[in-house]
């Protein structure tokens, strides 16, 4: 990877993983993509507006940038999803098909992000295997699905090197997440430090798979940069960090602010989404082939969102 296109660069993956991409691959390497434009962005390096519904105009950019590497990341998250089903599919699919096709076309090694939506009500639940039933219920899940079928396809059928991780619920106090079923895991980070307390909208015993972004940043460098005969699976990787309850962030914020004060009132939509998802996933085929690790169980990532957040808020 020399040169790397960025989808969704100013969503809640693509606002750090294009810094960080800068960091390791130069500046002027990096093309940062979104549908919007934030004022200044210009500043922190190459960037353009582009819609991916847009096949023109997504292979343009490629081309004219010379990229050999795209990242597609922008997407719409599972709430959003909900809400807006068929919007949901062309812009998850819509823009995924074409951001591959221009992979095709241009012979780019691809990423792009699975989610453990693609899991669902009949996936087992505890320990869940890197290959299993994935018959998801909800239309981010029915993306994700297709889209990591999508991605082996093109790698069996037109040798596009493409690579994905199912991504848990990812936190972090950098570019909020909007939309989706685990945003209550970062929310009630923010709601600690500015009103001591968080109303959860995700019931009490709920276990999903979290993730703290340093670690989800270097897991898709380190994924990209693995040597791809030792790929015996490529979309998606099961990874993750931690298998979390509401009450275990309750519990690991208490341990830094004592009067933290958790309630619960549920939204039926979005705990209906966390309950078709896995209490826990197993990451082995990540581990044994690419080497996946992680630094930040709950407490120490605790420790350093509420660091964070109370250094960015006023
Ligand atoms: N964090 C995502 C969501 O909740 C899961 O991939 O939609």
């Amino acid at each position: 990877m020399k040169k790397i296109l960025v989808t969704g660069a100013l969503g809640q993956i693509g606002s750090e993983l294009t810094g960080k991409l800068r960091g390791i691959y130069g500046v002027d390497n990096i093309i940062g993509t979104d549908i919007r434009k934030v004022d200044g962005i210009e500043d922190d390096g190459p960037f353009e507006v582009m819609d991916v519904t847009d096949a023109e105009r997504l292979f343009d950019v490629a081309k004219k940038n010379e990229v050999d590497t795209i990242m597609h990341l922008a997407a719409l998250l599972s709430a959003k999803a909900e809400a807006f089903p068929s919007v949901a599919w062309d812009i998850n699919m819509g823009g995924l098909i074409h951001a591959l096709e221009a992979a095709k076309e241009l012979d780019l090694k691809f990423f792009t992000p699975s989610s453990i939506g693609a899991f669902g009500p009949s996936t087992p639940r505890d320990n869940t295997p890197q290959d299993t039933l994935q018959r998801p219920t909800t239309m981010y899940g029915v993306n994700k699905v297709a889209g990591e079928l999508l991605c082996d396809y093109y790698y069996n059928r037109f040798g596009v090197d493409t690579r994905g991780l199912r991504f848990p619920g990812l936190i972090s106090y950098v570019a909020p997440p909007g939309g989706g079923t685990t945003d209550y895991a970062v929310e009630i980070y923010y709601e600690a430090v500015s009103k001591n307390g968080y109303e959860s909208y995700i019931a009490k015993g709920t276990y999903l798979d979290m993730m703290y972004m340093p670690d989800a940043l270097n897991a898709i460098v380190q994924l990209m940069e693995a040597n791809p005969d030792k790929l015996k699976t490529r979309n998606a990787f099961n990874v993750s960090a931690m298998s979390a309850q509401p009450e275990d962030f309750a519990k690991a914020i208490q341990k830094q602010i004592p009067d933290f004060k958790m309630t619960y009132k549920v939204d039926p939509i979005r705990q209906k989404i966390a309950d078709s998802w896995p209490n826990s996933i197993n990451t082995t085929a990540a581990v044994e082939e690419w080497g996946f690790k992680v630094e930040y169980d709950i407490d120490r990532m605790t420790a350093d969102m509420l660091e964070k957040i109370r250094q960015k808020l006023p």
